[in-house]
């Protein structure tokens, strides 16, 4: 039985690597919807369009030629763009161009029809909410803001890009802030979402808490 994957919680709190391993593990595959919004946000700035113009962004966005491969790579107008989408300027950007209900209307359609056939795990910070209400399995990651901050500090490191811890944490916070005030589906724990405070966890910890609740939920069947 395949079933579907809810990961939800704020900036850099590890939900997209976890949801990464998981998927091999499953055999499922991980869809980053954040990915998703930084390609919008992208597609502004190489269109000149400002972020906060939903109905120009939505007939952009209509126009362009996406792909969203099943191996994360992210394809727009011919161009891969998994880098280009990867800066702090576009982590701000998503956030901000993500406030847009028309935007998050159009994005939502495209993720709910990716997941309708099942075996998706998909991460983001309003799946168990909106996305996927039905989701099998309903997982809310947090971590201390520091401890985000510090592990985002760390990935960057290893892609060789140098950043400031303090710059980095001021940017988690005010993310944090924006995803969870905004008007439409702001960040927030489904109700029957499983809490998991990843702040003294290692990645493997946390991916193999997940797995044995996936194991359980699929022998229920
Ligand atoms: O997961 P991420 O940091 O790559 O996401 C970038 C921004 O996109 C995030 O700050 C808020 C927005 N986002 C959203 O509003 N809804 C989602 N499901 C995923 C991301």
């Amino acid at each position: 039985m395949k079933i579907n994957i809810a990961i939800d919680g704020p900036s850099a709190a590890g939900k997209s690597s976890v949801a990464d391993t998981l998927a091999k593990r499953l055999g499922y595959i991980h869809l980053d919807t954040g990915a998703m919004y930084r390609m919008v946000a992208y597609l502004c700035k190489v269109k000149d369009i400002s972020l906060d113009a939903e109905d120009e962004i939505v007939k952009a966005l209509r126009k362009a030629d996406v792909s969203f491969m099943t191996d994360g790579t992210i394809i727009l107008d011919g161009a891969i763009i998994n880098d280009d989408i990867r800066t702090e300027e576009m982590s701000m950007s998503a956030s901000l161009v993500s406030k847009n209900p028309k935007v998050r209307e159009a994005l939502v359609s495209i993720q709910q029809d990716i997941a309708k056939d099942k075996g998706y795990i998909l991460d983001g910070r309003d799946i168990g909410t909106v996305v996927l209400p039905d989701a099998e399995i309903k997982i809310y990651l947090v971590a201390d803001p520091l401890e985000r901050a510090k592990r985002r500090v760390l990935q960057n490191k290893i892609k060789g890009i140098d950043s400031d811890l303090e710059k980095v944490f001021e940017d988690i916070k005010a993310r944090d802030y924006q995803d969870s005030n905004r008007k439409t589906s702001p960040l927030k724990k489904a109700q029957d979402a499983i809490l998991i405070d990843t702040s003294d966890l290692s990645q493997d910890e946390v991916t193999e808490k997940i797995y044995e609740v996936v194991k359980e939920k699929i022998k229920e069947g």
